[in-house]
C-alpha cells in the first residue's frame, strides 16, 4: 500500500524537500513509461543520497579486498588461502563478507577456477597452478550496505585462448556500461554485453544474472545479459546493481555440483569466465561504485 503525496508533503526519498520540488515530475514521467507498457522499478529500488554514501563506503572495502588479493595471488596457493586473506582484510576494515553464511554458504568468497562458472567454493584441496583462470568475487556489508564485485586473475602464464577469454569478458562488462543510460531499459545493457560475446564467439549463461544491490546483497532487478534493446526494466538515477555476465568459451549451458549444491559449472567442461561491477545510475549516465 502507498499513500498519494500531496504536492506539499515532504518527498518520499527523504531529502527533506517538497514532493513538488523534489520526486514529483520524476514519479510521473515514470508513470507515463510504466502506462505504455514497460517494467518500471519500484520506489525501493532507488537509492538515497545517504544510502548510496554508505553503500560507497562498503564498495571502498570490496575495492581493497580485490586489490589485496590480485597482489598476492599466485601459482601454487590454496584457494583457501583467498578465503583466508578476504575474511581477514574484511574485518580488519570494520566490514563482513557477505557470503558467509549466506544461504547456508560456508566460505567468505567465491573462487571459481577454468569450468568453474561461479559460486566456487574456497578449498585446501584446490590448488591454482599455472594457466588456471579464476574468479574471485567478494561481497562486503558495512554498517547494513552491502557491495558486490569480481575480478579474473590468470595465473602464470595462461593460453591464448583463455587469455582472449578473460579479455572479452571484461570488455563485455564495459560495453554493458557504456549503455547505461537514466530513461534507458536494462535491456540495452544486456543486448550490448551478448553482443560483444557473440561477436567473438562466446556465449552468454542464461540462468544466472546480476541484480539490484545496496540495502540487500540480492535484491530486485534480476539482471539479464541476453536481454534486448528497449526491452526489461526502466533504468533510473538512484538504482544500483551489478553487470557480471559469464561468458563461456563453449555452450552456454551449465549444471550445478550436486554434492555441494553451489558450485556451477559449463556443461561441456570449457572455461568460462566472469567479471562483475557494481553500477549506479546517475542523472546523465553512470557510476561504478565497485570493480
Ligand atoms: N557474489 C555473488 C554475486 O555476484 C553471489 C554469491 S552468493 C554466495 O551475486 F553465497 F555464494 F556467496
Ligand atoms: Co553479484
Amino acid at each position: 500500500m502507498q499513500i498519494k503525496l500531496g504536492r506539499n508533503d515532504k518527498c518520499w526519498c527523504k531529502s527533506g524537500r517538497k514532493y513538488k520540488q523534489c520526486h514529483q515530475s520524476f514519479d510521473e514521467k515514470i508513470a507515463r513509461i510504466a502506462a505504455e507498457g514497460h517494467q518500471v522499478p519500484a520506489r525501493e529500488m532507488i537509492k538515497n543520497a545517504d544510502q548510496i554514501a554508505g553503500i560507497r563506503q562498503s564498495a571502498k572495502i570490496n575495492i581493497a579486498v580485490l586489490d589485496y588479493v590480485a597482489e598476492h595471488i599466485h601459482p601454487g596457493m590454496q584457494t583457501e588461502e583467498i578465503d583466508q586473506m578476504v575474511y581477514s582484510l574484511t574485518t580488519q576494515m570494520g566490514g563482513m563478507p557477505a557470503p558467509l553464511h549466506y544461504d547456508g554458504y560456508p566460505k567468505s568468497v567465491c573462487t571459481s577456477v577454468n569450468d568453474q562458472v561461479c559460486h566456487g567454493i574456497p578449498s585446501k584441496d584446490v590448488i591454482l597452478k599455472e594457466g588456471d583462470i579464476v574468479n574471485v568475487d567478494a561481497s562486503t556489508i558495512l554498517n547494513g550496505y552491502f557491495s558486490d564485485s569480481s575480478r579474473m586473475f590468470c595465473i602464470g602464464e595462461v593460453s591464448p585462448e583463455k587469455k582472449k577469454l578473460v579479455e572479452v569478458a571484461k570488455e563485455c562488462v564495459y560495453r554493458g556500461l557504456e549503455a547505461v543510460k537514466p530513461w534507458g531499459f536494462l535491456g540495452d545493457m544486456g543486448q550490448a554485453v551478448h553482443d560483444h560475446a557473440f561477436a567473438n564467439g562466446y556465449t552468454v549463461v542464461r540462468e544466472i544474472g546480476g541484480h539490484g544491490v545496496g540495502l540487500e546483497f540480492h535484491e530486485d532487478p534480476w539482471v539479464s545479459y541476453n536481454s534486448r534493446r528497449g526491452e526489461e526494466m526502466l533504468m533510473v538515477p538512484g538504482m544500483i546493481f551489478t553487470i557480471e555476465p559469464m561468458v563461456n568459451m563453449g555452450r552456454a549451458e551449465i549444471y550445478v555440483d550436486e554434492e555441494n549444491d553451489w558450485t556451477v559449472y559449463t556443461e561441456d567442461r570449457k572455461p568460462s569466465a566472469q567479471w562483475e561491477i557494481m553500477v549506479l545510475v546517475t542523472e546523465d549516465g553512470a557510476e561504478i561504485l565497485s570493480y
